[in-house]
């Protein structure tokens, strides 16, 4: 017997991690979902529709004809300082969306796995546990808040999954902090980095191995999966720094208020991810053994001829 699952925002980062990892796997019938009219994700193959996650109509429509018993959410509105800006898009995104899918979950009883993050807490004092409070500071904080209320308030068929600094290589995605740094060191720039915002960075293609095993072993609520180690961002940028070999005497410390950024950041963060390994029996990478993996990718994703 296989599982039918669908993956929604399967063409983001984390989504095209996810639909490599549950393609792999013949037990899934995999369906992927994003806006745009093909998958990126061009290292697997799977079936994929065309969706916008915000029309609940259409939400309705695909998930009863494809029934699925898993649907796994990928899709947000990420960034940070343009939720400030663009409050009502980005809650479509973030909230009506997983609201959709809500209702559209169960007319097929499926189970809902919804990703949010540690901007739901304040950065006053991590890292935090399952159990700790949320106190977001920003309004994407807020909005990855209330999703996680909408299917809290659902009933019991769901699991959430916080992460927090996702990096990693994906076929025309977002540039993501990692691969940015990495690009500046190999060209001899000088980079500021933030040196007093403190938390687990975590590599795509593991929070995707995380969620593939909570898919698997049927769990359900709330589980934090993040890299292993907690660290400043200027520390992780001096590790990628001799990963790749470059000079990280290029890497200048500085304070966040310096960025004069519009959403405010938690600064003493980190997710404790001892719930997810003792449940899931998995280890999470450490950075070393994430950042290995990050330059593979990277040097392989150079080599590639631009299409
Ligand atoms: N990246 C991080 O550091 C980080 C940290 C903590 C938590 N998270 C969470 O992890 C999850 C995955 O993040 P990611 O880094 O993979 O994000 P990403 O690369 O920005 O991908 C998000 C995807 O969602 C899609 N999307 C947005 N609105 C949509 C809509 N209305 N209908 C359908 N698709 C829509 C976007 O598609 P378009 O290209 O069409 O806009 C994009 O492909 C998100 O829930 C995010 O909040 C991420």
């Amino acid at each position: 017997m296989y599982k039918r699952v669908l993956i929604t925002g399967a063409n983001g980062l984390l989504g095209q991690k996810l639909t490599t990892a549950f393609s792999a796997d013949r037990s899934f019938d995999l369906l992927a979902s994003a806006r745009q009219p093909h998958a990126y994700n061009s290292d697997a193959s799977f079936g994929y529709v065309s969706l916008d996650l915000a029309n609940k109509g259409a939400v309705k429509e695909l998930v009863w004809n494809f029934a699925p018993e898993i649907i796994i959410n990928a899709a947000a509105y990420t960034d940070v300082d343009g939720c400030e800006r663009e409050k009502e898009l980005s809650w479509r995104a973030n909230v009506t969306a997983v609201e959709n899918l809500v209702a559209a979950s169960r007319l097929v009883e499926a189970k809902l796995i919804h990703v949010s993050t540690d901007y739901v807490f304040d950065g006053k004092n991590g890292p935090y546990d399952e159990t700790a409070l949320p106190n977001p500071l920003s309004y994407y904080g807020r909005e990855k808040l209330a999703s996680e209320n909408v299917l809290r308030n659902s009933g019991d068929n769901w699991a959430i999954v916080r992460t927090m600094v996702v990096y990693g290589i994906a076929n025309n995605v977002k540039k993501n902090f990692a691969v940015w740094l990495a690009q500046e060191l190999q060209k001899g720039n000088r980079v500021n980095i933030v040196s007093d915002q403190i938390g687990n960075t975590t590599l795509a293609d593991d929070l995707a191995r995380g969620i593939y095993e909570l898919v698997k072993q049927n769990r359900r609520g709330l589980y934090h999966i993040a890299g292993a180690d907690i660290l400043s961002r200027y520390d992780f940028a001096v590790k990628l720094a001799h990963a790749f070999g470059s000079d990280a005497s290029l890497i200048n410390p500085i304070k966040t208020a310096d960025l004069n950024q519009l959403a405010a950041r938690p600064l003493q963060s980190g997710l404790i991810t001892l719930k997810a390994q003792s449940e899931l029996g998995m280890n999470f990478l450490s950075t070393d053994e994430s950042l290995h993996i990050f330059k593979r990718q990277f040097l392989e994703s150079a080599a590639r001829p631009a299409t």
